[in-house]
């Protein structure tokens, strides 16, 4: 559940830094697993920001989670190595297959699937990651496996 105090702990260890807002949405997505709607009127106000640009951060920064993830996260690689090899293909015709877009989560709350931008493994493209792990070359069937494996 929602914790108003926690919230207040972190904002105001982070409000009075320079640049305040990224360190601060990082360290509410730690502690609250993604950022809360329910902190957005309190950011907002501690760092004199307008709801627009608050949103314009979290969206643009594709970290941050605007609802909680599964119990595991697949990231597929968004990046122009992986694309050229048809990694945009692949993430495509998974998310339509699970009848999912991006950062959605199986109906199970298994795994929610994430774009991520290079993963360091280009000469391996296409890359994946679940949770901590990196999979290079991954295609139809290894994202099977990976999903499998997470319980999806
Ligand atoms: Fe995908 Fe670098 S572009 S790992």
């Amino acid at each position: 559940d929602f914790d108003a105090a926690e919230l207040k702990l972190i904002i105001d260890a982070h409000r009075s830094l320079e640049g305040p807002l990224l360190p601060m949405l990082h360290a509410i997505q730690d502690s609250f697993g993604h950022i809360p709607a329910e902190s957005h009127a309190p950011i907002c106000d501690a760092l004199n920001i307008t709801r627009a640009e608050l949103h314009g951060v979290i969206s643009f920064y594709h970290d941050f989670r605007e609802a909680p993830a599964g119990r595991h996260v697949l990231k597929i690689c968004r990046a122009e190595a992986c694309q050229s090899v048809g990694g945009s293909e692949l993430a495509e015709s998974l998310l339509s297959k699970l009848g999912l877009n991006w950062h959605g989560t199986t109906p199970n709350g298994a795994v929610t699937i994430e774009p991520v931008y290079c993963l360091g493994l280009c000469a391996c493209a296409p890359a994946a990651m679940v949770d901590d792990r990196v999979v290079g070359r991954i295609d139809a069937a290894r994202l099977d496996t990976l999903l499998a494996e997470a319980g999806a």
